[in-house]
C-alpha cells in the first residue's frame, strides 16, 4: 500500500512514520511537510533512506493533486497545532487546517482514494471538572480557540465530503499527546527542557486545568487500527483514560527530575483557557483490537524525559526562539 503522510516531520506524524516502518514495513511512505517552525527533518533521520520526502504545503492544490494521485491512502496529520500561537496570529491556522484539508479532500475525491483525518478532542470545547460525562463521537462541536475552531471546521468538511460525495474517509479525535519529538512550545517538553536548562516550570493560572494524556505511540497504533479495522465514514475518539491536572503533571515531572515539589512559577493564564478534556473511547475499543500500551504515566514520562536529556541537539535551537515568543506573551 502506498501511503501519503501529511505533516510527517511534525511531532505525531514523525512518530507515525517511525512506527509504521516498524510495524507495517510493506507500506511505501511519502511524507509531505511544509517545514514550518514545527517541522524537524532530524525526527525522520533514522528512516530517511526508506521514505520519500516532499517539502511543500497541503494548501498547494497542484502538488496535493499529484501526490494524492500517486498514493492509495492519505493519513492527514499536517496542521498548525498550538493554541497559544492561534491566539497570537490565527491566519496560518485557517490556511493549513481548513484550506489545506479542503485541497486534500478534493484530490481524494477526484482520484477516488482514501483518507484518514487526524483531529483533536479540543473541537468539543471543554467540560466542568466534576462533569461525569466525557466526550463521545456524538458530542456536538463547540470549539473555544482559533486552533480548535479551525480543526472543527476541517472535521466538518470531511464529514460533509463523506455524506455528499461518498468520500472514503475516517476521522479520529485524540486527546493530548506526549512523548519524544514534541516541539518545545508544548506543555510537557517546555517544562522538561526548561528544567534541563535550569529554568523553573511555568504553570498557566492556578493549574487546575485537566488534560487526558496519551502516549504518541498509543495514538499512532490507534490510527493504524482505525485504517485497518474501522468502518468507512465513521469518527473514532482516541483516549487512554489519562486525566491529570497541570499541577499534578508538573509535580510528577519535578519528582522524576529530582527537583523540589514547589520549584515552579505561576505565569499569565491563556485567554479562553479550556478547563477540562476527557475522552470516552468505548467505540474504538469495541470496533478494533486497539488497547493503549502506556498505561503508566510515570513510565511514559520517564521515557520522554530520558529522550529530551539524550537529544539536546534536536531541541536546543528552537528553545530560545520559543521562549522569546512566550516572553512577549507574558507566559
Ligand atoms: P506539530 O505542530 O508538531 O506538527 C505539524 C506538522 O505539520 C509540522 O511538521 C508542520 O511543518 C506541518 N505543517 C503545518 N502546516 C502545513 C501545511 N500547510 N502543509 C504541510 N505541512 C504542514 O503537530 P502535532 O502535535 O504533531 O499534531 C499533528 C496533528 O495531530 C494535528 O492535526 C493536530 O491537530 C492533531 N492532534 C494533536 C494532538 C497533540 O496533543 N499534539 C492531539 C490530538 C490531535
Ligand atoms: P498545551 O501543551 O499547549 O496543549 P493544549 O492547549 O492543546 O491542551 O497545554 C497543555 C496544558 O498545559 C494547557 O492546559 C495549558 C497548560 N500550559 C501550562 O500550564 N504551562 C505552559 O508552559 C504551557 C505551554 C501550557
Amino acid at each position: 500500500m502506498k501511503v501519503l503522510v501529511t505533516g510527517g516531520a511534525g511531532f505525531i506524524g514523525s512518530n507515525f512514520v517511525l512506527r509504521a516502518r516498524e510495524v507495517r514495513p510493506a507500506w511505501e511512505l511519502t511524507v509531505i511537510d511544509a517545514m514550518t517552525y514545527a517541522g524537524n527533518r532530524a525526527s525522520l533521520a533514522p528512516v530517511e533512506d526508506e521514505i520519500r520526502f516532499v517539502e511543500g504545503s497541503i494548501a498547494d492544490a497542484d502538488l496535493v493533486d499529484r501526490l494524492v494521485a500517486e498514493n492509495d491512502l492519505v493519513i492527514h496529520f499536517a496542521a498548525e497545532s498550538h493554541n497559544d500561537n492561534s491566539l497570537d496570529n490565527p491566519w496560518p491556522f485557517m490556511e493549513s487546517n481548513i484550506i489545506g484539508t479542503y485541497r486534500l479532500l478534493e484530490a481524494v475525491r477526484k482520484h477516488d482514494k482514501r483518507i484518514h483525518h487526524i483531529s483533536t478532542d479540543e473541537v468539543y470545547g471543554d467540560l466542568e471538572l466534576d462533569d461525569p460525562n466525557r466526550f463521545l463521537e456524538t458530542t456536538p462541536v463547540n470549539p473555544s480557540s482559533p486552533y480548535s475552531a479551525s480543526k472543527a471546521s476541517a472535521d466538518l468538511l470531511v464529514r460533509a465530503w463523506i455524506r455528499s460525495f461518498g468520500l472514503k474517509a475516517t476521522l479520529s479525535n485524540c486527546s493530548n499527546n506526549y512523548g519524544p519529538r514534541q516541539h518545545v512550545e508544548k506543555f510537557i517538553p517546555r517544562q522538561i527542557t526548561g528544567i534541563l536548562d535550569g529554568v523553573k516550570p511555568k504553570l498557566y493560572g492556578a493549574g487546575a486545568n485537566v488534560r487526558d494524556w496519551i502516549h504518541v505511540d498509543d495514538h499512532n497504533d490507534a490510527v493504524i487500527a482505525i485504517v485497518e479495522q474501522g468502518r468507512l465514514g465513521e469518527t473514532y475518539l482516541i483516549g487512554a483514560d489519562g486525566e491529570q491536572n497541570n499541577r499534578q503533571m508538573i509535580a510528577l515531572i519535578l519528582e522524576l527530575m529530582d527537583k523540589p515539589a514547589d520549584w515552579f512559577e505561576h505565569v499569565n493564564d491563556r485567554p479562553g483557557h479550556d478547563l477540562r478534556y476527557a475522552i470516552d473511547s468505548t467505540k474504538l475499543r469495541a470496533e478494533t483490537d486497539w488497547r493503549p500500551q502506556y498505561q503508566d504515566i510515570r513510565a511514559g514520562l520517564r521515557q520522554t524525559i530520558d529522550w529530551y536529556a539524550a537529544n539536546r541537539a534536536w531541541w536546543e535551537t528552537s528553545k530560545a526562539a520559543t521562549e522569546q515568543v512566550y516572553a512577549r506573551l507574558g507566559r
